[in-house]
């Protein structure tokens, strides 16, 4: 059979399948710690859940509007509004089956054969094939571990071109943990505005904070930011809610009219159920984000300290996100009796066989130099998965 070329310029989501071979492991018996999976380990909170199940008790279980209920589009407009003093309209806000689906839709509506996409590296993975997929071209501005993943103006200068179309920022960032702070943000801003860019916010991680970093979102630095600024975010991290798919997006009305447009053609509205779901748990407040960020945090004290014992590994303290991404080159000359580590992908493959622990390569974020270990489960699997993998490093000869 003949496929659209589309379908042979992307790979199936590394992350995904890691974590599909780590769990269909788990179901042979494989004692497997799991440190691959990007989700929070904690419970969705009773209220969302209450919710969800008093929307099945009355029925409402129908096709809603296809850019999502009043209710939950309201409850985005009010949280931008008190948590970042933006106010947008409804008709500006546009709810999907996940953050994932929402910047999908963005791509459709935004990018053409051409266009190029400013993708800061390391990166997270779906961003570089949903850019393929849309037959756009990624261009990718490396970050240096050594400077914090930091941008600077002569960096975003040496990326662009007349076919630039838009820049991602993720901050807080998946793989690195790290955020940006107002000066590198102001950098980008400035940067995107006399390039004429579309700035494609991703704020996913923005509860995920540590040290007393504070989120700033890159559209709050001035109303002409706003007006090219696509905020993307959703309930997945902030409320462990990654199996119930919602999704938003906020930002310029031609957009994400055209957004809504293509997702009416496609998906039509997210889960009747997880929209009346959403609603509490944008409606819950701040506690529980933040008993997941403090028990987060002794996790990644942990999981950081330990890597940095270990030989060969050199890891830096994330400010933001549950994710450590330890630098591996001192490990890449070794072998073990099998042949050699050569690679990021050679040694999640020798971690996984020999420790049973699951971790993400770093080639598919960008980096041959680094593998990404999620912090997001038990302080007793942390410890128990880095034992064995210090273990397993020690056999490397
Ligand atoms: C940076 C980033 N953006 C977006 C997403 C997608 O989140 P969702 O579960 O809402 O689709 C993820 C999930 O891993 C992510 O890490």
């Amino acid at each position: 059979m003949k496929l659209a070329a589309r379908a042979s310029r992307i790979v199936p989501s590394p992350t995904l399948s890691i974590t599909a071979t780590a769990k269909s492991m788990k179901a042979q018996g494989i004692d497997v710690i799991d440190f691959a999976s990007g989700e929070p380990d904690f419970d969705t909170p009773e209220p969302v859940k209450a919710a969800a199940e008093a929307a099945i008790r009355a029925g409402f279980t129908k096709y809603t509007a296809s850019s999502g209920i009043d209710e939950l589009r309201s409850a985005i407009a009010d949280k931008l509004k008190a948590e970042l003093g933006l106010a947008y309209p409804k008709s500006q806000i546009l709810v999907s089956c996940g953050a994932k689906h929402t910047l999908y839709n963005l791509a459709q509506a935004l990018l053409e054969a051409g266009d190029e996409v400013i993708i800061p590296a390391p990166f997270w993975v779906s961003y570089r094939d949903q850019v393929l997929l849309n037959d756009a071209t990624p261009v990718l501005l490396e970050t240096k571990e050594a400077d914090g993943y930091a941008i600077s103006r002569a960096m975003l200068e040496s990326c662009v071109t007349p076919r630039t179309k838009a820049i991602i920022v993720n901050s807080p960032g998946n793989p690195t943990g790290a955020t940006y702070d107002r000066p590198t943000l102001e950098v980008i801003a400035d940067f995107a505005l006399r390039r004429d860019l579309i700035i494609i916010s991703d704020e996913i991680y923005e509860k995920i904070l540590y040290d007393g970093v504070t989120h700033i979102s890159i559209a709050t630095l001035g109303p002409e930011v706003a007006a090219r600024t696509v905020i993307v975010n959703g309930v997945s991290k902030a409320y462990a809610m990654t199996g119930w798919r919602i999704g938003y997006a906020a930002g310029p009305k031609d957009l994400l009219t055209a957004m809504a447009d293509i997702q009416s053609q496609s998906t039509s509205n997210p889960t009747s159920i997880s929209q009346k779901a959403a609603v509490a748990a944008l409606r819950m407040g701040e506690t529980f984000p933040q008993q997941m960020v403090t028990e987060f945090d002794r996790r990644r004290r942990l999981m950081v300290e330990r890597l940095n014992k270990m030989p060969g590994v050199s890891c830096r303290m994330p400010t933001g996100a549950f994710y450590a991404f330890p630098n591996v080159s001192g490990l890449l000359t070794r072998r073990h009796p099998a042949g050699p580590i050569d690679s990021p992908a050679a040694l999640a493959a020798y971690l996984l066989k020999e420790a049973q622990v699951a971790v993400v390569p770093g080639e598919p974020f960008g980096s041959t130099h680094h593998i990404r270990l999620s912090y997001a489960t038990g302080m007793e699997a942390i410890a128990r998965g880095l034992e064995r993998m210090e273990a397993a490093l020690k056999k490397l000869t």
